[in-house]
């Protein structure tokens, strides 16, 4: 009886430590190569586009969490490198991305 409430009680609480592992994961093999490790878009294809810094605080204020899962979703109607999403990634996946972009603001 008691093992079995251990079980359930585990099983609970993985989900939100599995995500925030998997987000940094998800942002690694498929955000990183342009937005960079850290937001800056200090890469190739950053410069080439001239990618916004994502750890800028005028940046992070100038866009709401709405604007960010649409472009994540529907990609970017300016700049067609950032793809659309939406078939690739999950719903949660994009919504824990936007709040991965927000811990890339510069402290
Ligand atoms: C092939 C390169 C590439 C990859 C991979 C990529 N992006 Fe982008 N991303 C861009 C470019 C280029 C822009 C600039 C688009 C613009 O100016 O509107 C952009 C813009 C954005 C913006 C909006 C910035 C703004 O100016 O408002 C967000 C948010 C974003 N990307 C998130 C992501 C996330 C999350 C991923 C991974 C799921 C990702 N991107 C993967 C190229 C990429």
């Amino acid at each position: 009886m008691m093992k079995r409430l251990v079980v359930v009680l585990s099983l609970c609480l993985a989900p939100s430590a599995f995500a925030a592992e998997d987000v940094t994961e998800v942002w690694k093999a498929k955000c990183k190569s342009c937005h960079g490790d850290d937001g800056k878009a200090k890469t190739k294809m950053g410069q080439k586009e001239s990618i916004v810094d994502m750890s800028q605080a005028a940046w992070q204020t100038s866009v709401s969490d709405a604007e960010i899962r649409q472009v994540i979703s529907d990609g970017s109607t300016r700049n067609t490198k950032m793809k659309a999403y939406k078939e690739k990634l999950t719903a949660a996946q994009i919504d824990s991305l936007v709040g991965y972009v927000r811990t890339l603001k510069a402290k």
